[in-house]
């Protein structure tokens, strides 16, 4: 069901080092992400696919990772992705950010479904990413999409006072606090 694979589709943040995520894994969720709708039907987006492992780990090391986790500084070499795909486009404007979240949330539904999880990264190193792949004058970063084989869990609860701040437990569990449906869905005679 499209709700179980919504739930699952979560931002996992340390993952299986020793499970590779393959070139063409990362091709079959750029197709689900290339068939997406786009604004003027332009499909603007370019997708990047990073699996160098040096590359890899020099892009995990420069992402801020979970800024609500205060004493974690993000996942290093032993619980690192394996890949990354860098969503780009030709100019960023507030349309293209649209298409980047359409095609991003799909990216992670397709990877929910192969048992694979990534984190949608918006602190990434951009200067440092634009020089090494020499994207100047050519495209511009939107995103980038941590991917491998999660090695957490992580849990929905609804929210409770207000508080949106994600948090680990005891048992190391990620918990993420979500809006009760009544407090999103309104009717307009509920506004
Ligand atoms: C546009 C966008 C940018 C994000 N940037 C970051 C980021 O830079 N670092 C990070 O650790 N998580 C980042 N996240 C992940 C969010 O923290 C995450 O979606 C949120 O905590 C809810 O968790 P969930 O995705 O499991 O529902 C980003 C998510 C979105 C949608």
């Amino acid at each position: 069901m499209l709700l179980d694979l919504v739930k699952k589709a979560r931002s996992y943040r340390r993952y299986d080092p020793t499970k590779p995520i393959s070139p063409e894994t990362l091709a079959e969720l750029t197709e689900a992400a290339r068939l997406t709708p786009s604004a003027g039907n332009l499909q603007r987006l370019r997708y990047l696919a990073v699996t160098d492992k040096s590359e890899v780990l020099a892009l995990t090391e420069g992402v801020k990772w979970a800024g609500y986790l205060t004493d974690w500084d993000g996942p290093g070499e032993s619980e690192a992705p394996t890949a990354y795909l860098i969503l780009l486009s030709p100019e960023s404007t507030g349309v293209s950010q649209i298409d980047v979240g359409i095609a991003a949330e799909t990216i992670l539904l397709a990877a929910a479904e192969k048992g694979v999880g990534g984190c949608m990264i918006l602190n990434f190193p951009r200067e440092e990413l634009t020089e090494r792949y020499k994207l100047t004058g050519k495209y511009k970063i939107e995103l980038v999409i941590s991917l491998g084989v999660p090695a957490e869990k992580v849990e929905l609860e609804e929210m409770k006072d207000g508080n949106v701040r994600y948090y680990r437990d005891e048992k190391d569990v990620h918990h993420v606090p979500k809006r009760p449906l009544a407090e999103v869905f309104f009717t307009p005679n509920r506004l």
